[in-house]
């Protein structure tokens, strides 16, 4: 049927979404097991009215000017600083994420590494595959204590607020730096306090990034600002690698600057900067945030809706803004 619209989708979803844009349109997919390059990204979306994206497609100027048909990219992701919004918007191209149904599963992620970190449950690991653990002693392995401790969240929307909640159930003290302040009732809600990001850097224990990445969060976190954070403190990014200079912060550990880090996400994926692997003090986890198969499952549908609903004008989507 030459009416069906042509998508690109360029590395195979879960099937809830797979299914749902093969009910409506003519598919076609990088495959399962790898994604596309930059050359047939460019090459096969020449015919195609929508595009679903990765995070790790770069859709920029070239590969719009490859697509005079195109209507909407739907990114995979809740981020989407792999795409030149400015200029789609500009050529009249939607483009949507994947709000939401991330939004707890990143959050436990967070989560997972701030425990992890603070309780050094990876270090021990390690140390006990290695044969390092040789008794129970009472100075051995100690780690700080989480309950009662301060967390410092920097961006308050949808995941820091999840963040926030579950800070809350360890009675932590709660503060936040981000470029819009809540209402008041919401901070009270939350129990948590406005601060400005120096404030917050020299009082939190831990501190957690949730700031989306653009120009101007471009190393928001960056020497001056990791020597301003106690030298027992740990940060934590689930976000975008680029929110931190990546090198700054080896170089922080390495002279116990602040005390570790527990990273999802990396400057250039899936690379790491020297020496950050060799440092005991990190736990270094392969951009999983939104790795659980509910979650995926639920992206796969939503980025599939929105390309429905751009196209076709099925229900509604999530377009988002240069
Ligand atoms: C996102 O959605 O932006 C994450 O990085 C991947 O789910």
């Amino acid at each position: 049927d030459g009416m069906r619209p042509r998508i690109l989708v360029t590395r195979e979803l879960p099937a809830a979404g797979m299914k749902l844009l093969e009910q409506y349109c003519e598919v076609e997919t990088g495959g399962a097991n790898r994604g596309l390059s930059r050359r047939e990204l460019i090459g096969k979306l020449a015919d195609k009215d929508g595009l679903v994206s990765l995070l790790t497609d770069q859709v920029d100027r070239p590969v719009m000017d490859a697509s005079p048909r195109l209507k909407v990219i739907s990114n995979y992701a809740v981020g989407y600083d792999n795409i030149d919004v400015e200029e789609a918007t500009r050529r009249g191209i939607a483009v949507t994420n994947t709000p939401d149904v991330l939004t707890d599963s990143t959050a436990d992620m967070a989560w997972a590494l701030l425990m992890d970190v603070a309780r050094r449950v990876t270090e021990g690991d390690r140390l006990n595959r290695a044969g390092g653990w040789t008794e129970w002693a009472p100075l051995f392995h100690l780690g700080k204590e989480v309950t009662g401790s301060t967390l410092g969240i920097v961006g308050m929307g949808r995941i820091g607020r999840a963040v926030a909640r579950r800070a809350k159930g360890f009675d932590m003290k709660i503060c936040y730096f981000s470029r819009t302040r809540l209402p008041e009732e919401e901070e009270r809600s939350l129990g948590s306090q406005f601060l400005s990001l120096e404030e917050l850097l020299a009082t939190a224990d831990f501190v957690s990034l949730h700031a989306p990445y653009t120009a101007e969060t471009h190393h928001l976190i960056g020497r001056k600002e990791l020597t301003a954070m106690k030298p027992t403190a740990y940060l934590i990014n689930t976000a975008r690698g680029a929110l931190v200079d990546e090198e700054a912060l080896v170089e922080a550990i390495r002279k116990r600057e602040i005390a570790g880090a527990g990273l999802d996400v990396y400057e250039k994926e899936p690379k790491m900067a020297p020496g950050l692997s060799d440092l005991e003090q990190v736990v270094l986890a392969p951009h999983l945030g939104s790795a659980t198969r509910e979650t995926r499952d639920q992206m796969a549908a939503t980025a599939a809706e929105n390309v429905l609903s751009i196209l076709l004008g099925k229900g509604k989507a999530h377009r988002v803004h240069a």
